[in-house]
């Protein structure tokens, strides 16, 4: 497959088109970015880890009954994609309470939630990416309909089913998570981007040692080092 004009750049990727306009080819980066690209780095071989990371987790999922847009791995850092619209929503899932969550409620980090808390948040840099409720994206039209929004949740929480006891199993605490979801041309609603340690955290079961983007986040340093242990769990029989 041939890779043509950039189509898009994002924080963690490239979308090139190729010779059939269903398919595009994702190229992961090296570039690392947080609190919306006020702190900027990069980390030699990051993109090729978060692209393996991401084709085994999709595969898994795949496995599991969850529909998304990977169609083959090419390189060590690129996948080839079906083409989706975006739907503009961050669907974050989480299992313990950090990060914004406790900044935003004041409760303790660390704290296992009673459940899964599904959230949603508008993808636009230019806003900081508020969180929003159900209310606000049918108002926007950022979902077709209400049954949308419920299948996302749906997807949300069972995606978190699938990887939470994976990785317990492995010794890490899924402890939050990030994923996106498009639309192909039937209407599909497929799990797009990446699942990788810059868009979830993962904490050691034994020692709360975080393998994940917040060693880059708050300067802990042993960034590669830490998506390194991670891909070598995912990768433990
Ligand atoms: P938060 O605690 O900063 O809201 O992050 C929740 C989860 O979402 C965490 O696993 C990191 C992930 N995330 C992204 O992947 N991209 C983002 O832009 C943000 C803010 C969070
Ligand atoms: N990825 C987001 C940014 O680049 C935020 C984050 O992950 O902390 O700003």
């Amino acid at each position: 497959m041939e890779k043509r004009d950039l189509l898009y750049e994002g924080k963690g990727k490239r979308l090139y088109k190729t010779d059939d306009e269903n398919l595009l080819i994702s190229v992961f980066k090296d570039d690392l970015t947080a609190f919306n690209a006020q702190k900027t780095g990069s980390e030699e071989g990051k993109g090729a880890l978060n692209c393996k990371i991401s084709t085994q987790l999709f595969h898994l999922l795949e496995e599991n009954g969850i529909k998304t847009h990977l169609v083959k791995t090419l390189d060590d850092s690129s996948q080839l994609v079906r083409r989706v619209d975006i739907i503009p929503l961050e669907v974050v899932v989480r299992n313990i309470a950090t990060g914004s969550l406790t900044k935003r409620l004041g409760i303790e980090d660390g704290k296992k939630l009673p459940f899964s808390l599904v959230e949603f948040y508008y993808k636009d840099d230019s806003l900081n990416d508020p969180l929003v409720n159900d209310e606000h994206c049918l108002m926007m039209d950022l979902v077709k309909s209400e049954s949308d929004l419920e299948e996302l949740k749906r997807l949300g929480r069972e995606i978190n089913f699938i990887l939470k006891s994976f990785f317990e199993k492995r010794g890490l605490n899924l402890v939050d998570f990030k994923v996106e979801f498009g639309t192909d041309k039937d209407n599909n609603i497929l799990l797009s981007d990446e699942i990788s340690p810059d868009s979830c955290r993962f904490w050691d079961i034994k020692t709360n040692k975080k393998l994940d983007k917040d060693r880059f986040r708050q300067g802990l340093g042993d960034v590669k080092v830490a998506y390194e242990e991670v891909l070598k769990r995912i990768l433990e029989k």
